[in-house]
């Protein structure tokens, strides 16, 4: 007996050893599904409760240029859309051309007749892409007032981008932190000290769940649930860096983080909550997620305050991690190296 309990000890030890590792993933998978579901049921109900604000007007703003990533699906298509219906000249960055040109005639079937809207390539997976997209506006405009960095991709498996960085990495935040650089000086003389221009991260409460060790970011072992949370949290850093630097130079270039909430789009194609239709019972619709970007795009009040992170049209506290300006500097000059850029106003 004594012998058969040994042997079931020494056998259970073999089995853990032997799959150490994929228990350990298996353990960690599960914690973020659990704190993914925690976080998505409260920001849920935050939706809910605060739906009473997530409202604007849309200002009649012509003359005004504004750039949309993402911009011809999803949230973004939205946020095209009410930036049309504010008379703006508005420019699409994605992808593919004629998904861009499909969004354009959509729109204008809908009804909107105001605007002027067009559509320029830009991969946010490439560098390259990015800067060539940045010469392109550069060499077609002189003033941009608004940039919207909306593109984002959220639990792909894992890829490395053909730059070598994970893909929600690159994505969601690397390839918005260049595209702000280079296109500095158009914000720059988009603005005024009365009407300031404006760069918008579109960021998610999921920044909450985030790890600052950066560092670690292009592991193979991390979990896509572990790297979308992290480039979601850098986005935020970076917007609370950008934006005391802003200020010490005295320009008239503001920054802020917007969450949509939580929205029924395909950003949610490798979550199993695309499966299970149910589950996204109190999901917002993309028109309602559209209205706090939008807001952040038009709101004269927040130019003033200088808000950080927006969510259902209000000003949101942030968890302590995003305001610790050791974490900042570690990321800014991570990103400069990742963006291959000596100086971030090396543009201006
Ligand atoms: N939905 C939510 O609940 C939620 C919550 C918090 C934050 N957000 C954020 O909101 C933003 C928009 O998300 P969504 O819900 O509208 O998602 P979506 O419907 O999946 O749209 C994502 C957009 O990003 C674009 N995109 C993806 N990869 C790209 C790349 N490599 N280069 C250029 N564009 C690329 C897509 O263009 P293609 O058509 O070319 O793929 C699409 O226009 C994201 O930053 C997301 O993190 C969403």
């Amino acid at each position: 007996m004594l012998l058969g309990l040994l042997s079931i000890c020494i056998l259970g030890g073999v089995v853990y050893c032997a799959f150490r590792k994929t228990w350990r993933a298996a353990g960690t998978y599960l914690l973020y599904e659990i704190k993914y579901n925690i976080l998505g049921m409260l920001a849920i109900i935050h939706d809910l409760w605060n739906a009473k604000y997530n409202k604007i007007d849309l200002p009649s703003t012509p003359g005004k240029v504004a750039i949309v990533t993402g911009g011809s699906r999803g949230i973004g298509a939205i946020v095209v859309k009410k930036l049309l219906q504010c008379d703006m000249e508005v420019i699409i960055a994605c992808r593919t051309i004629i998904a861009g040109e499909k969004t354009i005639l959509q729109i204008r079937k809908s009804g909107v007749t105001n605007g002027q809207a067009k559509v320029y390539e830009l991969d946010n997976s490439s560098l390259e892409s990015v800067r060539e997209f940045a010469e392109r506006i550069k060499k077609e405009y002189d003033k941009v007032h608004i940039l919207i960095n909306n593109a984002g991709v959220m639990f792909v498996p894992y890829h490395e981008t053909k730059d070598g960085f994970e893909e929600q990495w690159a994505v969601n935040y690397l390839s918005h932190f260049l595209l702000t650089s280079l296109l500095l000086p158009l914000l720059e003389t988009g603005g005024r000290p009365d009407d300031c221009s404006r760069i918008i991260n579109v960021t998610s409460c999921a920044y909450m769940l985030g790890d600052a060790n950066f560092n670690d970011i292009n592991c193979k072992g991390n979990l896509t649930q572990a790297v979308y949370a992290n480039s979601k949290l850098a986005q935020l850093i970076f917007t609370a860096t950008l934006q005391k630097l802003l200020m010490n130079r005295s320009l008239n270039i503001r920054i802020y983080s917007v969450h949509p909430g939580i929205v029924k789009t395909d950003l949610f194609n490798n979550s199993y909550v695309s499966k299970v239709k149910l589950l996204m019972i109190g999901f917002k619709t993309p028109e309602q997620g559209a209205i706090p970007i939008v807001y952040t795009a038009v709101n004269k009040d927040i130019e003033k305050k200088g808000v950080l992170y927006i969510s259902n049209c209000r000003e949101n506290a942030v968890l302590p991690v995003v305001l610790d300006t050791k974490i900042q500097q570690q990321l800014f000059n991570l990103s400069l190296k990742q963006a291959q850029l000596n100086d971030f106003f090396q543009y201006l």
